[in-house]
């Protein structure tokens, strides 16, 4: 992160100011006066002092992982790789994966340490999208779809709410549906007897897995994209 954007997230300054801060040299970097407000610096492992009292400032942390498979949504497991174990920068205490996605289910984690937009995400209540691609063994027939729009009987309390179906081929499509239920989109395939063979998030709310992040790596989000979940 950069010094300046640092500095006015700790409450400095506007980016004008901490900028006239740094220039009057009262920013030291590991004990290192810092010229450079463009330098970049790490918030968890940097000592950063200003007139030379440390600050100690708790960021939010967004982080989108694209999931491989393997992998589980935990923060820990005693047999597999956890995602948090994906990220490899120092994280603060009380970072978590937002939901789960199954160990063989790949695509959009969001990673963070914001309780609020976690809460908000899952709500049941705030019915937030949720795209998903998949596989399936068998042709997806029109009974199929029908039946994903209007709700599916996957043996819960109550069918799933009606999903959106974009059918892509005869075997693949994006779902979208508004729950977070247990494997929800392999039981709804399952009960329309077919078979969800690959399966993987695209996207949550607003957020878009980025298309340029291979399996397994990951970044932070921008600024607009976290004020568009807020929003969202
Ligand atoms: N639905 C599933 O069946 N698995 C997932 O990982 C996510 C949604």
């Amino acid at each position: 992160m950069r010094l300046d954007k640092y500095l006015s997230i700790a409450g400095i300054g506007s980016r004008k100011d901490v900028k006239k801060i740094i220039r009057q040299k009262r920013v030291t970097v590991n004990g290192v006066i810092s010229v450079n407000d463009d330098v970049h610096i790490d918030p968890y492992l940097d000592e950063i002092r200003v007139d030379q009292q440390i600050l100690d400032v708790v960021l939010d942390v967004y982080i989108m992982l694209n999931k491989p498979q393997g992998v589980v949504s935990a923060t820990s497991d005693d047999l597999h790789k956890t995602v948090l174990e994906c990220i490899d920068v120092t994280l603060p205490p009380g970072c978590f994966p937002v939901g789960r996605l199954d160990i063989d289910t790949e695509g959009l984690l969001l990673i963070t340490n914001d309780g609020d937009l976690s809460h908000r995400l899952l709500s049941p209540k705030r019915k937030v999208d949720k795209t998903y691609y998949l596989e399936c063994r068998d042709t997806i027939d029109d009974k199929t779809v029908d039946i994903l729009r209007s709700g599916v009987d996957i043996d819960d309390e109550t069918l799933t709410l009606p999903a959106e179906v974009e059918l892509l081929s005869e075997v693949t499509m994006n779902l979208t549906i508004k729950e977070g239920r247990y494997h929800q989109i392999k039981r709804m395939l399952a009960a329309c007897g077919n078979q969800v063979t690959y399966l993987k998030r695209i996207k949550m709310g607003s957020l878009n897995l980025d298309d340029d992040l291979a399996l397994g790596q990951w970044r932070f989000l921008s600024e607009s994209e976290v004020e568009q979940l807020k929003k969202g």
